[in-house]
């Protein structure tokens, strides 16, 4: 059954914490594709400095989200313009209707890291 507020965010439990490298290796405002456990993940730095980690794989069609216009906390998939928000994933305009899955992050001094399902 479709649940109106479910968003990206994933369950915690079962997760295992990679580094993915130093925040100096991310663009000012902008992203970066990792893969970890088979997954494309998409790390990207939002205007205000903050570290997400989306899919980078847009639910619309199969094109990188980190190639994306960041601003404020959103990113605007570039092929169709649907926006996503860095924090729950949804998507907050059209061509795309379905969130991409969150992930958490963390930053300790330069290094980061995210953690994905295993
Ligand atoms: S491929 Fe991303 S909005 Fe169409």
């Amino acid at each position: 059954m479709h649940d109106p507020t479910a968003t990206g965010a994933l369950p915690v439990g079962g997760h295992e914490e990679f580094l993915v490298g130093a925040t100096t290796d991310l663009p000012e405002v902008g992203g970066a594709v990792v893969e970890l456990a088979g997954r494309r993940i998409a790390v990207v730095r939002d205007s205000k400095g903050e570290i997400h980690a989306i899919d980078d794989t847009c639910t619309h069609a199969n094109v990188s989200l980190a190639e994306g216009e960041v601003s404020e906390d959103t990113i605007e998939c570039w092929l169709h313009g649907s926006e996503f928000e860095l924090t729950t994933g949804k998507p907050l305009s059209l061509p795309a209707t379905q969130p991409v899955n969150v992930y958490p992050v963390r930053v300790d001094g330069t290094s980061v890291y995210v953690s994905v399902p295993v």
